[in-house]
């Protein structure tokens, strides 16, 4: 049987230690870091994640501001709110949820936050510095927490075959672009690529994050593969009700896999527990802190 990764043990010592440091930052240099997240319709499964974020946010000492908009708010009134909270002194990071509805732009959205108070790395000058390898990127909070996951799982990567299941600017595109960066050989799936159970047969490491419930099998993993499942799917319970899955057929996978994340209680408290990361950098550094 497969070690079952812990993202739920790893997320709560994480999260001690920023509210350790968060502590000593308002100590010494009476700074409070502040999260805004604005969220824009009533998407049942966006409105538990805000719920969460704004939770955790304040069990760690940080401000935070919730915005919850109707779902015609135009793109304009998004706009002046991002604007407001770009000149928000009290806000190190603004976090828009996503998806927005269809008639939002959201690469103007996003772009609109300024850089410095982007805690999702999905600002374009973000994205190229995570891409050209840059110390000084913020890095996507899923695949933040899946790297961090897998490091202490397997120590180097270096010259490990990854497979990416996936091509999302959230997870996929970013987990490629990190995985690269430890230099692992990446490769990277999606809905049109041919033979994908032969490609993730190949992988030391697979990350899947297609969002499809339970679709890679346990006949499709490497033995001794590290399996790192994003997919948070509800499906309907045998007998009633409903259950979480990710895209990985965990009973089978974990048969085979050396080590696996679970869901829930994988990648998700992670994905938390690295915006408030992300959160308390951007404070230090607009505060010309040095991290500690
Ligand atoms: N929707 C799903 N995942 C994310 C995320 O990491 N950030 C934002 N802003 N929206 C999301």
């Amino acid at each position: 049987m497969a070690t079952i990764i812990s993202g739920l043990d790893y997320s709560q010592i994480q999260r001690d230690s920023i509210k350790a440091r968060v502590t000593k930052l308002r100590q010494k240099h009476s700074v409070i870091p502040g999260l805004a997240v604005i969220l824009v319709g009533e998407d049942p499964a966006s409105q538990v994640y805000v719920r969460n974020k704004a939770k955790q946010t304040l069990e760690v000492g940080m401000k935070s501001v919730e915005h919850l908009l109707p779902k015609d708010t135009d793109e304009a009134t998004l706009v002046a709110l991002i604007e407001d909270l770009n000149q928000d002194q009290s806000i190190h990071g603004i976090l828009v949820q996503l998806p927005l509805p269809d008639h939002i732009d959201e690469a103007l959205i996003i772009n609109s936050i300024q850089v410095k108070k982007d805690v999702d790395g999905f600002h374009l000058t973000n994205i190229g510095l995570l891409s050209t390898g840059s110390k000084k990127a913020i890095i996507p909070c899923t695949p933040l927490g899946c790297m961090m996951m897998l490091k202490d799982q397997m120590g180097s990567l270096s010259g490990k075959k990854a497979v990416v299941v996936g091509r999302s600017n959230i997870v996929g595109k970013p987990m490629a672009a990190l995985l690269v960066k430890e230099s692992c050989t990446v490769t990277i799936t999606h809905s049109r690529t041919k033979n994908l159970e032969q490609e993730c047969r190949q992988a030391d490491i697979l990350v899947a994050a297609v969002g499809r419930p339970e679709m890679i099998k346990g006949d499709w993993i490497k033995p001794g593969a590290t399996v790192i499942d994003v997919g948070i799917n509800r499906i309907d319970k045998e007998g009633g009700g409903t259950k979480l899955v990710g895209d990985v057929e965990f009973a089978s996978a974990s048969k085979v896999a050396a080590a696996i994340t679970p869901v829930p209680g994988g990648v998700g408290p992670m994905t938390i527990a690295c915006l408030l990361e992300n959160t308390y950098q951007q404070a230090c550094r607009i505060n010309g802190i040095a991290e500690f």
